[in-house]
């Protein structure tokens, strides 16, 4: 196919022939680009199909994504099967364990790195297969930006593990036990051996974690095949979606179409929030669609989020808000069935990649008998939804709890403020003995949002005092700028915006101030007076930017970074057009 038909002007340039490079002669830049093909082997019929770029993410620093190589086999065998040219190309790939200072600081460079690839290199429509955490945000981001036609699929999630006849998952169970041997209840033979049997498989963690939450947002926003964000990585079914998604961009290419901003329209973020809710989802799926729906000039508004809350229970039985495993969702009937029950919350005429309407997806859902991971709204989890919007004089931009994670008798409590002025302060005074805190107090965690940390770690659960732990305390209220990973548990306050190293108020809290969480009210106060305060932001510093901070990417993130409740993303990546 050398080129598709235009309705007017010039017909649009496709396959190897678009996007050239530059060398003021398009005739000699085909030739050249041809000629250095051809040393791969290709002919002129392969050269003429249509092309599907294909994202490898494979990286031996991610395991979470050890089974790109096989789902990349059976996209190209889709493609191949659907008569166009698959072209696999390589893009940054991010483990959580694996990235300093934190994944989420390059999570916007995956993003401009695939982004500017699918922009430069010739390609029709493009497959992006992504999982651990905030590789499928990126790729998102990218897509919206890029705006070519593209299905993302998710690399899936890992089976779970087993030890002593209990089931693990990572990462509930990783900081659950690491909690136990730090309280000295869990010996040092078994922390080794559990480090064997948390993560038993290639894939994403098996609990409703960020990766499993992006995976159903990618079901629901439409940019994924259904049951794509659930299939095991390790089961055939996994490689069978591969192959039909390779099918589907093979399509998409022919006709052009859907672009991503056709998919990712408002009501599709409406619904993606919705199901957010229902599935118990992790909060940092939040930040992400909002740096998503940036890139599309859609605003998430966080009082909608939470209005959409107070409505929707949470129905999905997985840890950490409930009992099972990603596996256990699957083959309850996945994404599709958790809608089926939401369906007159959802927009269901929402188009999705797959050329379907939301209504015919859900549709189509499998109706499992007797399985009890998927609730119905009638016997739900929790009666609302999984996460909350808090405001107040802390969090004039908002703050964000999870609060179906949280112990329920600290959700209205006042308490004392312990503050830690940094992670380097909290890893130096946090175990203390003689550190003064008390188990109704409010730890304080502060300088670790985007900025200060920087890269806005997942330090908001970070651990209860030695002393504490160890007296048998299993949760306290904890507030900070820092983001907390989807897998954890407990009574935290996470995203305050703004963020301390901006001067926002969570930089004002001093040792003793009394501090007010209300999540029926949806209020985070700091009880001092506005004199007092004005009288300390006059006295606050603003942190020194660490060392190197001054040159390349650091210099660029720390310019252009924004806070929590506009994605993260860069000031200069937002939608076409849009401002700084
Ligand atoms: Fe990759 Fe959890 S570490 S998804």
């Amino acid at each position: 196919m050398a080129s598709r038909k235009r309705t007017s002007g010039a017909p649009k340039a496709t396959g190897l022939r678009q996007g050239l490079a530059t060398y003021g002669d398009a005739g000699f830049s085909l030739f050249l680009r041809k000629a250095f093909i051809k040393a791969a082997g290709y002919t002129d019929d392969a050269l003429d199909r249509p092309i599907v770029g294909i994202t490898n993410t494979f990286s031996d620093f991610n395991p979470c994504h050890g089974n790109v190589p096989d789902l990349i086999e059976s996209v190209k065998r889709g493609i191949l099967l659907q008569g166009a040219l698959p072209m696999v190309f390589p893009t940054i790939s991010i483990h959580e364990s694996f990235s300093h200072p934190t994944s989420m600081y390059l999570r916007n460079l995956m993003a401009m790195d695939t982004e500017e690839m699918v922009r430069a290199q010739p390609m029709d429509s493009v497959v992006m297969i992504g999982g651990c955490d905030k590789t499928l945000p990126a790729q998102l981001m990218a897509a919206a930006s890029a705006d070519r036609p593209t299905i993302v699929l998710p690399v899936g999630p890992m089976l779970v593990g087993h030890y002593k006849g209990e089931v693990l998952g990572a990462c509930t169970d990783c900081r659950r036990l690491w909690g136990q041997y730090r309280a000295g209840t869990f010996s040092e033979q078994d922390i080794q051996q559990v480090s064997e049997r948390l993560a038993p498989t290639k894939g994403t963690c098996m609990v409703m974690g960020t990766a499993s939450t992006m995976g159903c947002m990618v079901e629901t926003l439409g940019m994924g095949l259904p049951s794509s964000g659930s299939i095991p990585a390790t089961h055939s079914d996994r490689l069978r979606i591969a192959e039909a998604t390779g099918k589907r961009a093979a399509e998409m290419a022919r006709t052009g179409g859907p672009k991503p901003s056709e998919i990712m329209t408002k009501a599709a973020f409406r619904n993606a929030l919705t199901v957010m809710q229902a599935i118990g989802g992790s909060t940092n799926a939040l930040v992400h669609l909002t740096a998503v729906a940036r890139r599309l000039g859609i605003r998430i508004d966080l009082e909608e989020f939470d209005t959409i809350g107070r409505n929707v229970p949470v129905l999905v039985d997985l840890k950490p808000s409930g009992d099972h495993y990603m596996e256990h969702f699957h083959w309850a009937g996945g994404n599709s069935r958790l809608m089926k029950e939401i369906r007159g919350s959802l927009d269901e005429t929402a188009m999705t990649v797959s050329g379907r309407t939301l209504k015919q997806v859900i549709d189509k859902a499998e109706m499992v008998p007797n399985q009890t991971v998927i609730r119905t709204p009638k016997n739900p989890i929790k009666p609302t939804g999984g996460m909350a919007v808090l405001r107040g004089n802390l969090a004039p931009r908002g703050a964000v709890i999870k609060h179906s994670a949280a112990s329920p008798a600290l959700l209205t409590h006042s308490g004392r403020a312990v503050v830690f002025d940094s992670l380097e302060d909290l890893a130096l005074r946090g175990d203390d003995p003689k550190l003064d805190v008390k188990a109704d107090d409010i730890l304080v965690l502060r300088n670790a949002g985007a900025k200060g940390a920087p890269g806005m770690p997942e330090a908001g659960s970070f651990p209860i005092p030695m002393k504490l732990a160890r007296a048998g305390v299993k949760d306290m209220i904890r507030i900070s700028d820092a983001r907390m990973s989807g897998t954890a548990f407990g009574t935290i306050v996470l995203h305050v915006s703004p963020e301390a190293a901006n001067g926002g108020p969570l930089a004002l809290v001093k040792n003793g101030d009394r501090i007010t969480l209300d999540v029926p009210k949806r209020k985070l106060e700091l009880l001092v007076s506005a004199a007092e305060l004005t009288k300390r932001r006059k006295a606050w510093k603003a942190p020194t930017p660490p060392a190197g901070s001054h040159r390349g990417y650091a210099s660029l993130y720390f310019d252009t970074v924004l806070e929590a409740d506009e994605g993260v993303d860069f000031d200069f990546l937002g939608s076409a057009g849009a401002k700084r």
